[in-house]
Parts: structure tokens; sequence; C-alpha cells
């Protein structure tokens, strides 16, 4: 049975607190929650259960929206039609990136901001991230574009940062030589 996830609105306190890291093992009930995401994000992009379900399309989530203020992100991202790859990490870094960066040309979004704000939010076009899994295996992800995008996102959670914290108030739309938009 599916059961769709209580995300905290960006109202919350828990989105704007500093997440602890996690030490291993992880609880029965932070494995469950990880499996409950990884279904509520893939669901939330395939059309026909987004209506069934009434649940806005996501590719990533981060504890502190479910409240737990705890260092593991979900990425469920959408490499060819209904085909995801699946990315959990518990205390991730950003170890290194690339110089350039890029921004989503419609800007961002998350599923704990329930409004539209407009602007571009300049993030790294690469970044390498070393965590951990969840059996506490070490592991290193190198993303790039959409997928480097939603990462930094993500780990931003972590230290209680929303996208918009990061849109140039004097300056909220670049243009694409300054900033390469996807
Ligand atoms: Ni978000």
């Amino acid at each position: 049975m599916f059961k769709k996830l209580n995300i905290l609105d960006e109202s919350d306190k828990h989105l704007r607190m500093k997440s602890k890291d996690v030490t291993f093992p992880l609880s029965k009930e932070d494995k469950q929650t990880i499996q409950q995401i990884i279904k509520h994000l893939t669901y939330s992009q395939i059309e026909e259960y987004a209506e069934k379900y009434d649940l806005r399309p996501g590719m990533g989530l981060a504890f502190p929206q479910l409240g737990e203020n705890k260092r593991i992100i979900v990425i469920v991202h959408e490499v060819d039609d209904e085909v995801f790859d699946n990315y959990v990490m518990i205390n991730p870094v950003i170890i290194s990136h690339s110089e350039e960066m890029i921004a989503a040309e419609t800007g961002e979004g998350c599923l704990s901001v329930n409004r539209e704000v407009e602007g571009h939010v300049a993030r790294y076009a690469r970044v390498t991230v070393e965590g951990y899994d969840e059996k506490g295996n070490k592991i290193r992800v190198r993303a790039r574009e959409d997928l480097a995008l939603a990462f930094q996102h993500e780990i931003d959670h972590l230290d209680g940062i929303l996208f918009y914290d990061r849109i140039n108030k004097d300056h909220p739309f670049y243009s694409d030589d300054e900033i390469r938009l996807i």
C-alpha cells in the first residue's frame, strides 16, 4: 500500500535547523522512511500515480522536510521515460566541484515550498559528493547538470538553507552568457 508522506512546509522550524550526522547502523524506522521517500518521489514523477495520489512532482527530499533533522537525502532521478536512478546518501559532503556554474532556466522548486518563487539559483555544474549508503559503506557520486543541482539543493536542506535564499535579490535572472541555463 502506498502511504503519502507528510512533507513539512517551509514555515516549519525543522526546515531552518542544521541537521546532525547519522550513526550506523541505521534504525529500522530510518530505513523504512528512506523506502517511503523513494516510493513517493518515484510515484510523483509518474503521471498516473501523481494524479491518483495527488502528488506534486519532485526528484529529491531530505529528512528535515519530514521533521527529522538527520543528514539523509534521497534523490530519484529519471534517466529515461519512467526509468529512475535512486540515490540515498547519508552524511553527504561535496568534496569537489566545477568552476562552471549553471542554473535551472525555469527556477527551482521544492516540495516544502508551496508557492511559485521566481529567479535563478546559481549552482555548480558538476559536483563530487561523498557519503555513506544505508549499510554504512562509503560511497562517492559524480553528478552533473540536473543531478548536480539536485544534490546541492538537498544538501542545503541539511543546513537549513532553502533554494530561494540563494537567489540574488538585486539580479534574480541571469542571461545565458552570465551563467549557463539548463
Ligand atoms: Ni527542497
